[in-house]
C-alpha cells in the first residue's frame, strides 16, 4: 500500500468513493453527486501547495484519499488548515484512515502549519474517534447547521495544535 499524490486520471475512482458518501452518509453534507468537472476544480484549487493524496493498494486500486485545505483564504489564517479524508466503504476498519490522517498531520508539520481543524458531523462516530485517537480535541459544536436525509445535523469542531 502506498500514499501518493493524486493525478487527474484518479478522478473516476475518487469520485466513486466520494459519491458513495454523498448518497449514503452524513459524513458530507453534499446532497447531489459530484461530477468530474467538480473534482477538476477541486484539483485546481489544491494545486501543489495542498495536494490531494490517494491511498493505493497493491492491486493499484485507490481505496482512500485525503487532503488539507486552507481554513480560510484570509492571510492571517495561513498557519491553519482543515483536513478531509475518505476511505472506500469496503476497506474501512483496517487502519487505513489512521495511516492517512497521520500522513496528513506530518505533511502539515513539514509545512510549518500550527493548527488542524476538523469539522465532523456529530453522528460520525468513526471519524470523531479517529481524530481523537490522534490527539484532536473537541472545541465546539454548531447545532443543527446541516439538513440531510430529512433530519437536522450538528457539526463538532475538533482542533489539533502542532
Ligand atoms: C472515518 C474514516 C476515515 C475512518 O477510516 P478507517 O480506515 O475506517 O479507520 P481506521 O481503521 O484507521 O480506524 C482508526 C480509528 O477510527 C476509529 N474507528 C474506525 N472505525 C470505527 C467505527 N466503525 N466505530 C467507531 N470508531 C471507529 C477508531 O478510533 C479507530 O482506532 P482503533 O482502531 O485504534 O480503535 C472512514 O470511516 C471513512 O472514510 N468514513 C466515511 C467518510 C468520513 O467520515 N470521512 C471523514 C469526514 S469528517
Amino acid at each position: 500500500m502506498v500514499i501518493r499524490k493524486a493525478t487527474i486520471s484518479d478522478i473516476p475512482q475518487i469520485l466513486s468513493i466520494y459519491n458513495y458518501e454523498v448518497l449514503n452518509s452524513t459524513s458530507t453534507f453534499d446532497i447531489r453527486p459530484k461530477s468530474t468537472e467538480d473534482f477538476l476544480k477541486i484539483f485546481d484549487r489544491h494545486g501543489p501547495k495542498n495536494p490531494i493524496y490517494v491511498v493505493e493498494n497493491n492491486s493499484k486500486l485507490i481505496i482512500g484519499y485525503g487532503y488539507l485545505s486552507p481554513f480560510s483564504e484570509k492571510e492571517g489564517y495561513s498557519l491553519t488548515v482543515e483536513d478531509s479524508l475518505y476511505i472506500h466503504y469496503l476497506y474501512r476498519g483496517r487502519g487505513i484512515g489512521k495511516m492517512l490522517l497521520k500522513f496528513l498531520i506530518e505533511k502539515a508539520k513539514e509545512d510549518q502549519i500550527k493548527n488542524i481543524i476538523a469539522k465532523i458531523c456529530a453522528e460520525n462516530q468513526p471519524s470523531l474517534n479517529l481524530h481523537k485517537s490522534l490527539g484532536f480535541t473537541e472545541v465546539g459544536m454548531l447545532k443543527h447547521v446541516g439538513y440531510k436525509f430529512g433530519r437536522y445535523l450538528s457539526i463538532i469542531i475538533l482542533h489539533l495544535t502542532l
